[in-house]
This record gives C-alpha cells, structure tokens and sequence, in this order.
C-alpha cells in the first residue's frame, strides 16, 4: 500500500514528485507529503487530502533533491503528524511503504536514547535509527544499511539527509521499490507509472537490495551488502495506457478496455492453430505432467477468479481442484501432496497475503508453482516457477474489473492446455475453444453496448442499502464478484449466494427492500435458478434478472430483465461479468461516492 517517489535532478523536482504522487495515488489516498533538501534544510510539507491538495501547498516549494509519499494508514491516524516522509532531528526524512514488526521495541530503545517520536507510524522508528549511525559519521548508506539490519518486517524506503543535497538512498524488502535512469537524474518510485513522465529506463530492484542514487549514476547493493548488477528495462507502459483519455473515471475507462485487454492475454494463442504448454513457462510442459491436483491461492477479486476456475478444471481437465482464501491458507495447517499445482493469483503481484501463501507453500514442500499475474517484474511472478501474464494494462481503479476478466481467459488456458495434456480434448474440441477465445473480445464489445440500459436500471439502486445476488454453477463465483464489486464502491451492503442455497437462510432477507440481482446465463441450470427466483418473487422481492436471449425470462412486474447478448458456453463467465461492472459503476455514480478511490481501500494491499 502507500507510494513512493524520489528523484535527485539539477531541475526543481518537485513537479516530477507530484505527477508521481498523481500515478501512485492507487496505492492509498490517506494522506500525501513530500521533502525537498534546501540550503542544508529539510523542508516538508504534509496534506491530509489527494495530491491535488499538497500540490496547492507546494507553490512555493522547490528543490533539486527530494522524496514524496501517499499513503494507506497502518500505524496513526490519517492526519498531518502520521503523514510521511518522516524526519528525525531535522536531518534524515524516510518515506516509507510497508510495516516494521518491531517498531514497538526499537521505539522504546530510542526513545531511551533521546529521540522523541513526532507520530504514532512505525515508520518513524526508521528516520531515527537511521539518524543514529549517520550521526556517528557513518555515510547515508551505510547508516541505512546498519538501521535495515536492525527492522524485522516490510518496506520500501527513500531517504535523504538534509547535509546530502545530491543523494538518494532506496531500498526495498517485501514492497515493490524500482530506479528510473535519466540522464543527469536518477529515480525511484514503487512503480513504473510513477516515472513515465521523466523516463522509460527502469531497474527492477530486487527484495534486500539498497541504492545509493546520484545526478551521475547509482550504485546497488544486494542483501548481502554486495555490490550487484541490476539490468535496466526498456518500459512499454505509455503515457496514455495510465491516463484517463475520454472517460470520467478509470473504472469506467478499464471496464471499456476488457475487449483489448482480452485480446492482448490471448493474443498468442488465437494466432496459433494449437494450445501448447510453453504460454505458462518452458517447465510448463515437464511440470504439468507430474501434477495430479491444483490448488488456488488468491485473494478479492483474484480469488473469485480462482473460484471460477475450479469449475472449469475439474469438468474440463478432471483434475482436482481447491481455491482458498490466501489469509487463511498461510496459516493453516495443511496436507502437503508435492504432486500439486500451486497456482496465485493476483492483479498486482504484490498482494502480501498472497504472497505470503505462496512462500508458505514452497515452505512446506510444495514444489511446483505457478503464477498468473498482470505485473511482469511483480514480487509473486518472480517467485513462481511458471507464469502467464495477463496483458490487461495498468489497472488504476481499486476495484478490479479487466485484471478480472483476463484472469480468467487465462485460467481458461490452464485448463484447456492440462485437459489437452491429459487426452481430454479432441483436436476438434481444442478447434472449437479457440474459435470463442478468438470471438470472446467482439462478444465482450458487444455486453459493452448494453451500459445506457444499465446506467437507467442503476437509478433503481440509488436508496437501496442492501443487495443480494444470486448465480448458480460458474456463475456463482461471479454472482460473488458482482456483490463484492457494489459493495467496494458504492457502500451498498451485498451478499452473493449459490441460489439453492437461498431457502436455508437468506430468503429470509427478501422483501420488497432487498433487491435480487441474477445471473442467468442459458446453462445446465437455468430450470433450477428460474425455481428459485420464484421463491424471491413468491416474498416480493425485486428481481433485476441478467439473462441470455434464449432463457425465455421475460420483463414483468417486479423482474427487470436485461438481455445478453448471446451465450458464450464456457467462457459466459466472463462475459456475465462485465454487465455487474457496469452496474456497481452506475449505482456508485448514483450514490455520489469516489468511485476510483473508496474510502478505507488501497490499490495494492502490501500489508497483511
Ligand atoms: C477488487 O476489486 C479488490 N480491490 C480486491 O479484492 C483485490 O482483488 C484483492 O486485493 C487482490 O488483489 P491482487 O489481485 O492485486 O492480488
């Protein structure tokens, strides 16, 4: 969570700090800071609301040297006093992202030694112990390189020392940290968006690695406290791939991009007339020979995918499939059958629970892992033997809608490539499936027509202050993410259920208040879903009914009905996906809420 940005230039860095504030505000909206390094002088200066507000407060503020932060409250409150960077005696400041876990000891050490603590951050702890080796004499990286030794936990940092006016210090353990090469000027932010305005040249550093950057160059260190080469990536993110274009907000914008995005994941294989096991790794094929059952670790949105998924694996590939919830997974006590794919799931590659999960399986023993990730250098594809990566572009909107939808093209793959493996796919199977993943993008367009119609049906859900949805089969899972998606943006409460499930429980919410959203696609169990939204109708519920044209469910009163455009088989999930985007996105309009940055929530959620 949080962003960090840093540059030493011989221009004012100040605007390039605040653009990058702009890119990073993502992460966490909570509050935003900067420091500049002037005349010997650290000068700071902290807003509580978006970068937008420090930007008006920073007219007067300029330096050639300095760092800057958003952040996602941990430790304090949102308010000025918690905002970063943080200073310690008026000579070291620290942006930091992540948590220290024993903050609370090295507090208490610190404190006897003098310090006094301006907030309750655990970042605090940093700038101070930092200070104490750079006041014995010790250069700014060596002081930092002493103070990392001492933190047990995660982060990224920038740090700059009032005295130092062409130094920048990174480091990165557990939070994305990266350098920006320019030529005269050096760069770090946590991510690459951050840093498109001043340069396409990015290193990629690694966890344990610390950098001492200047005007001329930057030198690496790696955990070891050696000096270490990094190679530097040409980025192929572009200016207008993070920029809001036409759209009101880059919800709206990445809902309306999942026709590209789709086609970009696919790209590959639907200009090949085979599925081949290369997509996913050259150990793909070796490795997906020697499994005998997958297991799925993700988290939100991912995970819903992942859920997807299970239907998809054990009906198409029969094989055995489990989705947890990566929180829960980390910490359970677990069977281990080393013949298991371990596949994560993740959007932003650097979700900690997620993360986490993964290590914890490698850790007991599990041997063979797999990544499907939207962040080629993330921390998660990194760590996984295998990976696809999701072409879906930045995603900016916290909620996840095109990271959503290409997760599932891609575990799509997965499952055509193992039943293909395992002789569960004739050729003419095989031709079949890449003729829809070659149709999906024009059929994902044309859902995209249906938003007038949904942005009208929306206005019904502007005093509602509950919602249930309801899916059967495949469709369950994104009767989940349609609740989880209104209630991230527009605070409505929402429920998702299996719609069997509705007469052990929850029918007992349905009344004329509650409405019912469903998913209807024309599958297996169209005739069982249409008998339980007649249990809803039978109490007066409101039904608003998402139905493909051939399931002869009609309008009438108190079923509102919106047509899909065809039905798309196996791939429908993705398809009865987009019209829930859209609805969230209508209704959260309707409620007047910030649809891009909901309150108490982060982009990338870096901290347990
Ligand atoms: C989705 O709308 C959410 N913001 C959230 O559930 C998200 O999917 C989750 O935090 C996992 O993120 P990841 O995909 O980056 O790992």
């Amino acid at each position: 969570m949080c962003g960090i940005v840093g540059a030493v230039a011989q221009r004012n860095v100040v605007p390039v700090l605040l653009q990058g504030l702009l890119r990073l505000e993502y992460r966490g909206y909570d509050s935003a800071g900067l420091v500049v390094v002037n005349h010997n002088q650290l000068e700071r200066v902290v807003s509580t609301g978006r970068v937008a507000e420090l930007s008006e407060k920073t007219i007067h503020t300029s330096g050639h040297l300095g760092i800057a932060h958003t952040r996602w409250a941990t430790h304090g409150v949102p308010s000025e006093r918690n905002a970063h960077p943080h200073i310690s005696s008026g000579q070291i400041a620290v942006a930091h992202n992540g948590i220290i876990e024993n903050y609370e000891e090295l507090r208490t050490r610190l404190s006897a030694q003098g310090y006094t603590f301006a907030s309750d951050t655990d970042t605090e702890v940093i700038a101070h112990l930092i200070h104490s080796h750079y006041a014995r004499g010790i250069s700014l990286l060596g002081a930092t390189q002493a103070a990392l030794a001492e933190l047990v936990g995660a982060y990224a940092i920038g740090v700059v020392a009032a005295d130092n006016p062409q130094q920048l210090i990174g480091a990165r353990k557990g939070s994305p940290l990266l350098l920006g090469v320019g030529e005269i000027e050096h760069f770090i932010a946590s991510d690459a968006s951050a840093l498109l305005q001043v340069t396409k040249n990015m290193v990629y550093l690694e966890e344990g690695d610390v950098v001492e950057v200047g005007l001329h160059g930057y030198r690496i260190f790696n955990a070891q406290g050696e000096a270490a080469q990094r190679p530097v990536h040409v980025s192929e993110l572009t200016n207008e791939s993070v920029e809001l274009g036409e759209y009101r907000h880059y919800m709206q914008k990445e809902i309306h991009e999942q026709p590209q995005a789709l086609a970009n994941t696919l790209e590959s294989v639907c200009n090949s007339q085979s599925l081949i096991p290369g997509i996913f790794g050259a150990e793909a094929a070796a490795t997906f020979a020697d499994i005998d059952s997958i297991l799925i670790l993700a988290c939100g949105t991912s995970n819903h995918a992942g859920q997807v998924a299970r239907y998809w694996l054990e009906e198409i590939a029969g094989i055995p499939c489990n989705v947890e919830i990566a929180s829960e997974y980390r910490y359970r006590v677990s069977v281990v059958n080393p013949k298991t794919l371990v596949v994560t799931i993740s959007q932003s590659g650097e979700t900690a629970d997620t993360m986490a999960a993964l290590n914890h399986a490698k850790s007991i023993g599990h041997l063979h892992t797999l990544s499907i990730c939207n962040v080629p250098e993330s921390a998660l594809v990194r760590a996984s033997k295998l990976r696809m990566l999701t072409r879906a572009g930045p995603e900016i909107g916290v909620a996840s809608t095109k990271a959503f939808t290409t997760q599932l093209a891609a575990l799509f793959l997965l499952t055509l490539i193992l039943a293909k493996q395992r002789g569960r796919l004739s050729q003419e199977a095989e031709q079949k499936h890449l003729h829809d993943l070659r149709h999906l993008p024009a059929a994902a367009q044309a859902v995209l027509n249906l938003e007038p119609q949904i942005a009208e049906l929306a206005k019904h859900f502007a005093d509602k202050h509950h919602a249930l949805f309801l899916g059967r089969g495949l469709h369950y899972p994104i009767a989940l993410e349609g609740a989880l998606k209104l209630k991230e943006i527009s605070y409505i409460h929402a429920e998702a259920y299996p719609a069997g499930e509705l007469k052990h429980g929850p029918l007992a919410l349905v009344d004329q208040d509650m409405p019912v959203i469903a998913v209807a696609p024309n599958d297996a169990l169209l005739e069982k879903l249409k008998s339980n939204l007649q249990e809803v109708r039978a109490r007066g519920g409101e039904l608003y009914v998402f139905a493909d044209a051939d399931t002869r469910i009609h309008s009438s009163d108190g079923v509102h009905r919106m047509q899909m455009p065809e039905h798309a088989g196996y791939l429908s999930p993705i398809l009865h996906t987009i019209p829930l985007q859209l609805l969230a996105y209508y209704v959260a309009l309707q409620k007047g809420t910030d649809v891009d940055k909901p309150r108490n929530l982060a982009k990338s959620v870096t901290v347990e």
